[in-house]
Parts: C-alpha cells; sequence; structure tokens
C-alpha cells in the first residue's frame, strides 16, 4: 500500500491490517506506552473544504506520532491561483514525508499520487472519504467484536460517504443495504463493484426494507461541502430518508447508530436518536484519530 486514495484500491485484508493497528495504537495511547513512530516526519494537509474533525485528529494524530503536520489552505497556496496539481505534487514531495489532501475531484487526489513521490492520503473528495470509513469500521468492530456477518445499512443520499461505505462494508464481509432515493444513487463505478457481491449488497428506495435486522445504521448529510444551494431541492427529495424511532424499530433492537458529522438534526436523523446513539457517535469521531495514526505509520514509517 502505497496511498489511500480510495477503498477500492485496498483488499479486505489491507483494510484488516489499517484496524488491528488502529486498536493497538489506541490501546498504547491509553495506557501511556505510545512511541514516537513518525520522529521527524512532516506531513503537508491540503483543505479546499472546512474541516474540524479531519483537520484537528490528523494535526493532533501526527503529533502524537512524534512528526509535524502543516496546515494548507487551498485559498493561501498557488494551488489557489492555478498552479497545477502536477507541479504542486513535485514540489510539496521534496519537502514534506506525506500529503492529506481534502478537496472536491477524486482525480486531483489520484493526479497528486501519480506525479507526486510521497504517500498521498484522501481527507474526502466528491467521491469518497476512506478515511472516516476506517473509523467507522473500527467503531463497529468495537462495539460489534466483528464485522463479518453484520448487516450495515445506509439511508440518505448516496454520496462521497455512501460510496465508501458500500466498499469498506463488502471488503470486510458485512452485508450492505442502502436506501437512496431516486436520481441520488451512490457512483455507477461504486455499484459495479457492490454488484460483485451478490446477495450481500441491497439498494433501494424503501427504507424499511433496507433497515430490516440492520446491526448498523448510518446516516449522512442531505447536502454536502459544495452542493449548499441545492438544499432546498434536496430536503424535498430526501423527505422520509431519516432515520428515526420508526426505522429503529425495524432494525435489530442491538443496533448502533453512526455519523460521520456534522450532523443536521430533524433532517438525516432525529435529534432523539442522535442523543440515544451519542455514545457510539462520538467514540467514531474519536476513532478518527487512531484509524489515521495507523494509516500515516502504515504509509510513511519507513
Ligand atoms: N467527518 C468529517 O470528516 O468531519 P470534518 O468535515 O469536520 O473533517
Ligand atoms: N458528505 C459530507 C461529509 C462531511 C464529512 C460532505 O461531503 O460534506
Amino acid at each position: 500500500m502505497k496511498h489511500l486514495l480510495k477503498l477500492l484500491d485496498l483488499s479486505g485484508e489491507e483494510i484488516v491490517e489499517i484496524l488491528n493497528l488502529a486498536d493497538q495504537l489506541k490501546y498504547e495511547r491509553k495506557h501511556g506506552i505510545a512511541h514516537p513512530r513518525l520522529s521527524g516526519k512532516s506531513l503537508g494537509m491540503i483543505f479546499q473544504k472546512a474541516s474540524t474533525r479531519t483537520r484537528v485528529s490528523f494535526e493532533t494524530g501526527m503529533y502524537q506520532l512524534g512528526g509535524q503536520a502543516l496546515f494548507l489552505s487551498a485559498n493561501d497556496l498557488q494551488i489557489g491561483r492555478g498552479e497545477p496539481v502536477e507541479d504542486t505534487a513535485r514540489v510539496l514531495s521534496r519537502y514534506l514525508d506525506g500529503i492529506m489532501i481534502r478537496t472536491f475531484q477524486q482525480q486531483e487526489v489520484e493526479k497528486l499520487a501519480e506525479y507526486g513521490s510521497i504517500p498521498i492520503i484522501n481527507g474526502l473528495t466528491d467521491f469518497c472519504h476512506p478515511c472516516q470509513v476506517l473509523a467507522d469500521l473500527m467503531t463497529i468492530r468495537e462495539y460489534k467484536g466483528t464485522l463479518s456477518g453484520h448487516k450495515m445499512c445506509f439511508i440518505g443520499d448516496g454520496n462521497n460517504m455512501a460510496n465508501s461505505l458500500i466498499v469498506g462494508a463488502l471488503k470486510t464481509g458485512m452485508r450492505m443495504a442502502v436506501a437512496a432515493p431516486e436520481g441520488y444513487h451512490p457512483d455507477p463505478a461504486v455499484l459495479a463493484f457492490a454488484k460483485e457481491y451478490g446477495g450481500r449488497f441491497l439498494l433501494t428506495s424503501d427504507v424499511s426494507e433496507a433497515a430490516a435486522g440492520a446491526d448498523v445504521l448510518v446516516t449522512d448529510v442531505w447536502a454536502s461541502m459544495g452542493q449548499e444551494q441545492e438544499a432546498a431541492v434536496r430536503r424535498a427529495a430526501f423527505a422520509g430518508f431519516q432515520i428515526n424511532d420508526a426505522v429503529l424499530a425495524t432494525a435489530n433492537p442491538e443496533a448502533m447508530v453512526l455519523h460521520c458529522l456534522p450532523a443536521h438534526r430533524e433532517e438525516e436523523i432525529t435529534a432523539k436518536v442522535f442523543e440515544a446513539h451519542a455514545e457510539e457517535i462520538f467514540e467514531e469521531a474519536e476513532n478518527r484519530l487512531h484509524a489515521q495514526k495507523a494509516v500515516m505509520v502504515k504509509l510513511m514509517e519507513h
């Protein structure tokens, strides 16, 4: 594994190896026995979009590993004034040991990897959010013991989160059901991938069908970053695609609820369900730190 550009590039075994290391790093930190595995290394963090969790967890994670992280707002880089990503990649590769990038187009992340000579980590694109889903899978394992055989259900927009959840769940042996309205389905490339998993994958517009017997319910905002002007249209399109008590009643009584955050209460999730499952949701947020430290160690240690 040279980069983390998208989960489609990883095998199920590679995903599990990251989760195992993440568990170990979490344990070491809780017990005060962590050691600086990335001492003297630098991570550049390019942000074209806002962030709370991704920025803070990467920055503190790198610090905890003995290295440093540089916050590089795209507005302040020459990339924001049109310097090609191909050139930015080759320049930054001469200063840094790794780059985390949050941007719009997946192609920009892939180009950074193609032209640069250091590990590239995708911190969210319009296509996917692999770091978040590694943290999600880590959290599910913590609560359920295993991934294989459990059923995940995603309700809402077939967006970057849906795309990565489908790939992550299927590659690690989970069953996956997605409830999304027509016109807001996951990416065709992800659906083509999911098709190979036959009966383990379901795409429907029927929320109850998707949630039936689910062990994990997941949702995300109806309008992602960059879609703010579509918010009203989307609110109408997604009415009913919400995690609420009625949906929970169709799931496994022991079902957990995850949300990558930020959450919009009474849109994709009710405030009641959110607060009832806050323990899991904030553990999930914490696990960004541990999962991403594992990714950085895997990619940047040697
Ligand atoms: N979940 C997530 O990626 O959060 P941020 O946008 O705050 O980084
Ligand atoms: N789908 C959301 C995820 C935010 C972490 C977005 O792209 O804005």
